[in-house]
């Protein structure tokens, strides 16, 4: 579309038409929605599905993925209390996660990306054709949100699902106690905004787990990196390295969240018993200061 400067009417058209787009993604937490999605992926298979966590259906079926967090959910939580709680799972992959937190929370959502998009992909110039790439990637996620569905029909947990833009969520989800970002601010170009745009509606903690690179580094290095707020910029090679935009240290999580309003912080490390050979990870619980309930 053209535009000269004094079509007015269509420069108004256009920007009105950008605002509009604000209400992207909303309902879609309305129980007819709800079940159209369990409809849209109720002829899922494991065919269609790739797993991210290991995952016991109790079925004899030992589902095995990469990431084996049996066992190991309350540490990957940082203990934090869900008992009674309106829970928000950014990023579930195949749903380990979501099955324990729907155990012990009143309310689970998940949140993950729209039907139909890839996630974010770091520009290594080495790649040739990076919408090739962006293809793989689109199928990669769906079908990983496959595997969402399957272990939620397997497991039969309880939890409503929203796809959309992260840094810009839609406005109808309501409030919740708790938000949690378990390993997926590493994936993310700009995981501040991301924190940010799911700090707005949580009233209480948020949790966030993630990777702590420190043994990729020397000590001195490491030490250093993980004592100060420091995130470094594209730290692993191709492939994995397409994906992972950011090693994060504890604190700069912790800088982040204090700077929206998180002023109690709970750090700690932790490796999944069933994974020795894997990274260690570090928790970061945040939480608003409780409000005393006298009045000025
Ligand atoms: C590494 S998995 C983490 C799984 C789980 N939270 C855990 O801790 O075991 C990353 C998750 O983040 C989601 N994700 C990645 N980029 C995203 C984006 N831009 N918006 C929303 N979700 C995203 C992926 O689809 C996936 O569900």
């Amino acid at each position: 579309m053209r535009f000269s400067v004094d079509n007015e009417k269509t420069i108004d058209a256009y920007f009105g038409d950008q605002r509009s787009l604000k209400a992207r993604y909303e309902g879609q937490l309305t129980p007819s929605f709800q079940s159209a999605l369990d409809d849209y992926h109720a002829k899922v298979t494991e065919r269609d599905a790739v797993f991210y966590h290991t995952i016991d259906f109790g079925d004899g079926v030992l589902q095995k993925g990469a990431w084996d967090l049996r066992d190991h959910e309350q540490a990957y939580l940082g203990g934090c209390e869900l008992s009674g709680k309106r829970v928000l799972e950014v990023g579930p992959a195949s749903g380990f996660l979501s099955a324990y937190l729907a155990s012990k929370c009143a309310d689970l959502v998940v949140f993950d990306l729209p039907l139909g998009s890839t996630s974010e992909l770091v520009p290594f110039s080495e790649i040739e054709n990076m919408d090739e790439f962006a293809t793989g990637a689109r199928r990669s996620v769906e079908q990983l949100r496959n595997s969402w569905w399957l272990t939620k029909r397997k497991l039969g947990f309880k939890a409503s699902a929203v796809y959309a833009d992260i840094y810009d969520p839609p406005s109808d989800l309501g409030r919740f106690d708790v938000a949690v970002f378990g390993s997926i601010l590493l994936h993310l170009s700009n995981p501040f905004h991301a924190l940010q745009s799911f700090a707005a509606t949580t009233d209480s903690t948020i949790v966030v787990t993630d990777v702590l690179g420190v043994q990729s580094l020397s000590p001195e290095v490491g030490q250093s990196l993980y004592g100060s707020a420091n995130m470094i910029f594209a730290p692993s090679p191709l492939p994995s390295g397409i994906v992972h935009w950011w090693a994060l240290s504890p604190n700069a999580i912790r800088h982040m969240l204090h700077k929206l309003g998180f002023t109690e912080f709970e750090v700690t490390t932790h490796s999944p018993k069933r994974m020795p050979s894997s990274p260690p990870l570090f928790t970061v619980v945040a939480r608003r200061a409780a409000k005393s309930g006298l009045k000025r």
